[in-house]
């Protein structure tokens, strides 16, 4: 079968009619035109991945916000804040990692004049994970930590137990090295300080223990 033929016969359909994506500028200008869920209706805008294209780590959390939504923007707000001090305090420099999110769209209901935020439901994270993919096919991160349940289910498809996974180094399908931990936000829930405080140090444990895992295996061993 001649060259041509061959490849289309190996494209999906999909691939056929959104050919591949080939940069972070273009591929938010796609995200910021979805509609693949219903959640576009009542978010201001798409808020898409952030940070280099060769990033070491992808950070993946929930969905944008209400800070993030309006500044288009991902973890500018109080579990962002949160996200910094847990990366410096792992080392981790916040320039070498790419910052995202399973579900692009603010998922919101109103409370008198308050945006309250309410959990992706698992047809929206599953609607909104060709972006992810996408974002992962660019950056081609050395390490993805995964930020919470949602962000879980938008790399793997299933629903894992964090606390049982928390901190161990595991493998999505394509090689590239996967760990999981806690949201931020699930930080500032909690009241008690010192219960506070041990839990933001497990939280950083985690990503220190994915910084160790990728600085210890030879670039030419990672996936990327
Ligand atoms: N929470 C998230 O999961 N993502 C953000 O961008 C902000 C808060």
């Amino acid at each position: 079968m001649p060259r041509q033929h061959s490849s289309l016969a190996q494209a999906s359909q999909s691939d056929l009619f959104n050919p591949p994506i080939r940069s972070l500028a273009k591929l938010a200008e796609a995200e910021a035109a979805c509609t693949r869920c219903s959640l576009y209706r009542d978010a201001t805008q798409a808020v898409p991945g952030e940070g280099p294209s060769q990033a070491t780590f992808m950070l993946v959390g929930e969905q944008p916000g209400d800070k993030e939504d309006i500044a288009g923007r991902p973890f500018v707000g109080p579990a962002g804040r949160i996200l910094d001090q847990a990366l410096r305090d792992a080392g981790i420099a916040r320039e070498e990692t790419f910052v995202t999110n399973a579900v692009k769209h603010f998922k919101h209901e109103m409370r008198g004049k308050r945006r309250l935020h309410k959990r992706p439901n698992n047809y929206e994270i599953e609607r909104c994970k060709i972006w992810l993919d996408d974002e992962r096919k660019l950056v081609k991160p050395s390490a993805i930590i995964a930020l919470g349940v949602t962000a879980a289910r938008g790399l793997t498809g299933r629903t894992l137990t964090i606390a049982k996974l928390r901190g161990k180094p595991f493998a999505l399908e394509d090689g590239t090295r996967f760990f999981v931990t806690i949201h931020p936000s699930a930080l500032l829930r909690i009241e008690d300080e010192s219960d506070k405080r041990a839990a933001y140090r497990a939280f950083v444990a985690d990503l220190k223990a994915a910084a160790a895992v990728v600085a210890a295996t030879p670039p030419h061993s990672a996936a990327r």
